[in-house]
């Protein structure tokens, strides 16, 4: 997604060889007119999946997750990383290991908002690991629910998430896909149209 790459390649600040800083317009200011083209882009790419819901992940695949829910007309569910007040039993829980924290976390969804008849879509910020999105696979199996596939903003692809992901035979979209962040310098993968 070309308006997606020149944003990061502008706005964008390569903090190590392997993080991408990316808060001001993802991960704490949000561009909400780039927000709205990201969930075009997706609601085209999984147009033809019969998606019902969309699963995310508290807080930055809120916002992609949500312009793309506008497009596709499906419902929206992001996944809490604390328990709220107000949940309590009826929940799907899964493990989420994060190697930069080297800790585990606990992620929730109230069981009544997946039902076996969904089929969800999975929308995230960042894929790295592949760690997230594990867990919220675990948690959309556990509902009974069929998974339309995973839509991705920004993709570091020499990081093992997709190849994990694409060995359970998912359906895997990322927006950008970055190749490299080496020498202070974003490099995008470009095998393929992106
Ligand atoms: P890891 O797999 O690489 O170890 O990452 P981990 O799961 O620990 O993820 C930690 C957070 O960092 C996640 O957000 C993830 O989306 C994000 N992340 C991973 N790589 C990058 C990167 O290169 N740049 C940016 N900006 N973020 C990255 P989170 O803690 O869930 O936070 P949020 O969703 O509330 O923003
Ligand atoms: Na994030
Ligand atoms: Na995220």
């Amino acid at each position: 997604m070309k308006t997606l790459k020149d944003e990061i390649l502008q706005r964008g600040a390569v903090l190590s060889d392997g993080v991408l800083k990316v808060d001001s317009f993802l991960n704490h200011a949000i561009d909400p007119n780039l927000m709205t083209k990201i969930g075009e882009t997706f609601a085209e790419r999984f147009q033809e999946e019969g998606v019902t819901k969309i699963l995310t992940i508290e807080s930055s695949g809120i916002a992609p997750a949500l312009t793309t829910s506008l497009q596709l007309q499906s419902e929206l569910v992001f996944a809490r990383k604390r328990k709220s007040l107000t949940m309590r039993d009826d929940l799907y829980s899964a493990e989420v290991y994060s190697f930069t924290k080297q800790q585990a976390s606990e992620i929730s969804v109230s069981k009544e908002f997946l039902q076996p008849t969904d089929r969800v879509l999975i929308i995230d910020d960042f894929l790295a690991n592949g760690q997230a999105a594990l867990g919220l696979i675990d948690i959309i199996k556990q509902s009974g629910a069929s998974i339309a596939g995973i839509g991705i903003v920004i993709e570091k692809t020499f990081q093992p998430g997709r190849e994990i992901l694409e060995q359970e035979g998912y359906k895997i979209e990322s927006l950008a896909r970055i190749a490299s962040l080496s020498d202070g310098k974003v490099t995008f993968y470009t095998e393929k149209e992106q």
